[in-house]
This record gives structure tokens, C-alpha cells and sequence, in this order.
């Protein structure tokens, strides 16, 4: 057996590089072919009925209005009860039939269970769940005191958070043919200093997510979102001033993105970044990591120097 591996491991590499690249013009107009078809078959969410986590602001908010405007029902669920109630308000106001206020923390197992059987008691149906709910943890991992709770904290709201709300979720998407979209970010790639845990938690979700849809793919689409930068609240002073770099990206607004996101999902998408541009990073990050390390640790976050 050591022996085949050991032809394998001369024979294969190349033989697999020179297929792959003969086969890329094939590869490429087969993937054209099926953004096109994505594009005219797009679904219309007029009617449908959506579950968006993370709603009371940011990306989740705008997602909320998006959805609004093309007329699909909504569940909306956070823990800020006020925002909650005003985007709820404004769905309505922008075109939504139906919008229902869910409180809940999805890093609580019961909670997900509840916002699912409660979209359902109300609706009767389930046709996309926008797992957009997170936390941002800002820390060099040296500087860690407690490093089971603040990783248990983002992980439970990032990855859990998704994992269970999907879990109650699918026997209801499956019924309706639905979609998942996962709010996942480019540091669940791309590994940016001062986000090791979160950036974990979202690399957590890609894997999970690509691994659910071999398994349930042809009956549910699942979309995978890597925002960039977008103008949040997450996108604060504390994060601006450890990486300095990202000032002089220039950060998207929230309702552009959710449209871009929600585009995404109805053209069943497997990935959507937006700001689009920010997907040459996981080229640069697959083909030059070296180039990509020396970015972040000299341009995008130069460490203060200590005594
Ligand atoms: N902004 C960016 O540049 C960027 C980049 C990459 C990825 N992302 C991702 O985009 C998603 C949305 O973030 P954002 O930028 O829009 O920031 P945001 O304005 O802070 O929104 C985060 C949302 O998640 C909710 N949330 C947090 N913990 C929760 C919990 N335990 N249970 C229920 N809801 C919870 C918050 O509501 P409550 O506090 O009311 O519960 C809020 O509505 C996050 O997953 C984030 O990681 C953002
Ligand atoms: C860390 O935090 C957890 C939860 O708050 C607590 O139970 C634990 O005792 C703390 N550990 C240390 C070493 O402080």
C-alpha cells in the first residue's frame, strides 16, 4: 500500500494540474453557463417567507428591508428589543405583508428552536433562513485572560448560532424547496490579525455550510456571504484603530450589500462576496500566502512596538 502511495504521490499532482488546466475553458463556460441560468430562473420572494437573524441592524436590518421591498413575509429575530419593533416598522412601511418580532439570543439552543416554530405556527411555511447573526471579538491572542469564555461566546453566536437555527430549519426548507444563506465574512478565509477566534468561527461556518450542501444540496440551495468591509456597527473605533490599514478601504454601505446578498440567494449562488472585489484575496491568499501574511502583518496592522 506504501508503495501506491508513494506512485500516487509523484503521478497524480501533475496529472491532475494538466487536466484541470486543459479542462478550464470547459470548467469555466459550464460555471458561466450556470450564473446565466441562476440569473433567469432567480427566484421571486413576492409572498415567501423569510427568517433574517441579526436584524436590528447592520446588514441584517438592510437584508430586512430588501426583502421588504420585494414583497416576502418576514420573521425578523435579535436581542435589542426597541430596534427590533422600528425595522419591523419599516418593512411593513417598504412593502412586506407580514412581519413578526421575534426576541432571542441564537446562541440559545431553545431560542432557535422557538423563532423556527413560531415563524411556522404564524406562517404556516419556511422558504429562506438568513443566518446573519455575530459577534465581533477584537484581540490579539496573546492577550487573552480568559480564553474559554470569550471563545465559547463567539463561537456559541457565530457558529452555533447558525448551526442550531439551521438544525430546526431544514424539515421546513425542505418542504418548500427553500435556501439557507449563511453570513459568513473574507477573515473565515483570509486571517486577519486580532480576529483569530472569529475569524475561526466564520472558517467554521464555510466548512459546515459546503459540507450541508453535498448532503442536502439539490433540495435546499445554500448561499455562503464573505462581506468585506461594510459600514456597521461592527466596523467601530476599537476595530479601526487596532488594524489601521482598513481605514483606507473604502467600506460599503449595508443596503448595498444585502441587495447584492439577496440577489446572491434567489440565483442560488454557492458564494457571494461583496464588495465583489474582495474575493482576489483568496486568490492572492491561495496562490502567494506568504504575500498575503506580510499584508496584514505589516500594512494592514503594524503591531506597536513593546518595552
Ligand atoms: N460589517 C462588516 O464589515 C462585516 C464583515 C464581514 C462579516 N460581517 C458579518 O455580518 C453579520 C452582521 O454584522 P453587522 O456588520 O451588520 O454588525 P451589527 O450591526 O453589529 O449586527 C449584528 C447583528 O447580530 C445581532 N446579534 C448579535 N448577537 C446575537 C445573538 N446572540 N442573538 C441574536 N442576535 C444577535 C445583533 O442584534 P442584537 O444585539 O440586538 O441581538 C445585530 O442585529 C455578522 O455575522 C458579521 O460577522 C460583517
Ligand atoms: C472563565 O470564565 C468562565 C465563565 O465566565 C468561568 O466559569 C471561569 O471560572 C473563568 N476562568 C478563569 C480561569 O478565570
Amino acid at each position: 500500500m506504501d508503495l501506491v502511495n508513494e506512485i500516487l504521490n509523484i503521478v497524480l499532482p501533475p496529472l491532475v494540474f494538466l487536466s484541470l488546466f486543459l479542462l478550464s475553458p470547459l470548467l469555466i463556460f459550464f460555471n458561466l453557463l450556470r450564473r446565466v441560468q441562476g440569473f433567469r430562473n432567480a427566484e421571486d420572494v413576492a409572498g415567501k417567507v423569510v427568517i433574517i437573524t441579526g436584524a436590528s441592524s447592520g446588514i441584517g436590518e438592510e437584508l430586512a428591508y430588501e426583502y421588504a421591498r420585494r414583497g416576502a413575509r418576514i420573521t425578523l429575530v435579535a436581542r435589542r428589543e426597541d430596534r427590533l419593533r422600528a425595522v419591523a416598522e419599516k418593512s411593513r412601511q417598504l412593502g412586506s405583508p407580514d412581519v413578526v418580532v421575534i426576541y432571542g439570543d441564537v446562541s440559545v439552543v431553545e431560542d432557535c428552536k422557538r423563532f423556527v416554530q413560531e415563524t411556522i405556527n404564524h406562517f404556516g411555511q419556511l422558504d429562506h433562513l438568513v443566518n446573519n447573526a455575530g459577534i465581533v471579538d477584537l484581540k490579539m491572542f496573546e492577550d487573552y485572560s480568559n480564553i474559554s469564555e470569550a471563545a465559547a461566546r463567539v463561537m456559541n453566536t457565530n457558529f452555533w448560532g447558525s448551526v442550531h437555527a439551521t438544525h430546526f430549519a431544514i424539515p421546513h426548507l425542505k418542504r418548500t424547496n427553500g435556501k439557507i444563506a449563511v453570513v459568513s465574512s473574507i477573515a473565515g478565509w483570509s486571517s486577519p490579525p486580532y480576529l483569530s477566534i472569529y475569524g475561526a468561527s466564520k472558517a467554521a461556518m464555510i466548512n459546515f455550510y459546503e459540507t450541508l450542501r453535498i448532503e442536502i444540496g439539490p433540495e435546499i440551495g445554500i448561499t455562503i456571504v464573505t462581506p468585506g468591509l461594510i459600514k456597521t456597527e461592527i466596523v467601530n473605533p476599537e476595530l479601526l484603530g487596532a488594524m489601521r490599514g482598513l481605514a483606507f478601504f473604502p467600506a460599503m454601505s449595508a443596503g448595498r450589500c444585502a441587495r447584492g446578498i439577496v440577489d446572491g440567494v434567489c440565483r442560488r449562488q454557492r458564494f457571494v462576496t461583496e464588495p465583489s472585489w474582495f474575493g482576489v484575496s483568496f486568490w492572492v491568499k491561495t496562490l502567494c500566502p506568504d504575500l498575503m501574511d506580510m499584508f496584514y502583518r505589516f500594512i494592514l496592522s503594524p503591531r506597536p512596538k513593546r518595552d
